[in-house]
């Protein structure tokens, strides 16, 4: 078993943990920079590598005090190298790599989208996640949904990761941030769509389902976001913000929705394909209640085997990134001292299914 330090800051979240290769997070702390960005309605990437700067190195000092733990009882030290903002990446790989070679300890580069792929599989002492697939190598299905993503992995056993269809445009957590800030929410808005949906009905406003008939499993969200725009143009016309705020809630609830019936109807096909046991939806917008709802009944239906991160672990943290880090060390990989950062992931990631996105 091998026990890392891990430190994630591909986006905005600065997050670091202590983590082994059986999935147990013996710590785990992030500071969010939400506010930081709010009144540029969206991430600005210099403000988020400067923020990282100020808070990295304190939230390590704290992590090592509530754990009780010692650097040298870590066996290495990883950090998401890839995909993200660079300038945010290469303030945890510098980190992380000037660390190691203080505590004469290996450094490996880890890709974002794998810690989101063994997200559901973390253990602390409120959860523990009811199958495993990693340990006995058996395939399954990978629905990942977040701010720069929108995928569908065959997972066939750790690192070996096929993409059978991705979206063509935006991803869904995006079409949601856009969603939220037409309605005024500010910035990221998908969790406040999520809160101003309840109580509203799903079917009053018919939002497009992009690609939802097509075979393959490609996914679009451009459209979804035009047509949203258009609908509340055409309220605030007829009524003004009033009637957008008596509207609010059928709104959000309609628009996840949308969103929740095009993942499903590709996880099912995804499903059909495949012929997996096991499926799990996981990144930021595998936090969105009603997506989780809608996924959570169609694996009853179809009686597979799902697992879904607890919230913590929905978003992006680095207890995710040292999961995947520590099984990768496990394996004897490491990465170079000149092993750089990279905005995109690296063809070896990745294989693609013939006929899917590109
Ligand atoms: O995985 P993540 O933390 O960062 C990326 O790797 O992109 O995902 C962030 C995305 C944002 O778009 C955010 O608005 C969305 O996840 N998100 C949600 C919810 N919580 C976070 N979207 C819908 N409903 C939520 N409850
Ligand atoms: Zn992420």
């Amino acid at each position: 078993m091998k026990t890392v330090l891990a430190i994630e800051t591909s986006c905005d979240d600065t997050s670091v943990a202590i983590v082994n290769s059986e999935g147990w997070v013996s710590g785990s702390l992030s500071l969010n920079q939400d506010q930081a960005h709010a009144k540029f309605g969206g991430i600005v990437p210099e403000i988020a590598s400067r923020n990282h700067t100020f808070h990295l190195l304190p939230l390590i000092e704290e992590l090592f005090s509530v754990t009780a733990m010692k650097p040298q009882t870590l066996d290495a030290v990883v950090a998401t190298n890839r995909p993200g903002l660079i300038g945010s990446l290469i303030v945890g790989v510098t980190t992380a790599k000037s660390l190691a070679m203080a505590w004469d300890r290996p450094w490996l580069g880890v890709n974002h989208l794998e810690g989101h792929v063994v997200a559901p599989f973390l253990k602390d002492s409120q959860y523990h996640p009811e199958f495993e697939p990693f340990r006995s190598d058996e395939p399954f299905l990978a629905l990942t949904v977040s701010g720069g993503h929108t995928s569908i992995y065959h997972v066939h056993q750790f690192g070996k990761y096929e993409v059978l269809g991705a979206t063509l445009d935006d991803a869904a957590g995006e079409a949601f941030d856009k969603f939220g800030k037409m309605l005024g929410f500010g910035f990221p808005g998908g969790i406040k769509v999520d809160r101003a949906s309840a109580g509203g009905e799903p079917d009053k406003y018919d939002f497009p389902r992009g690609l939802i008939n097509e075979e393959h499993l490609s996914m679009s969200f451009s459209g979804l976001k035009s047509s949203a725009m258009r609908l509340i143009d055409e309220l605030e016309e007829r009524g003004g913000t009033e009637l957008i705020q008596t509207e609010l809630a059928h709104l959000c609830s309609s628009f996840q929705e949308a969103v929740a019936d095009v993942l499903v109807a590709k996880l099912d096909r995804a499903l059909d394909q495949t012929g997996v046991n096991g499926v799990i939806l996981t990144g930021g917008v595998s936090a969105n209640s009603r997506l989780r709802e809608r996924v959570k009944a169609w694996a009853e239906k179809r009686s597979v085997q799902l697992q879904i991160p607890p919230l913590r672990y929905c978003t992006d943290n680095a207890a995710m990134i040292g999961f995947a880090g520590a099984l990768r060390v496990e394996r004897g990989e490491f990465s170079e001292w000149s092993t750089a950062t990279s905005p995109y992931s690296l063809p070896q990631d990745f294989t693609s299914a013939p006929g899917a996105t590109p």
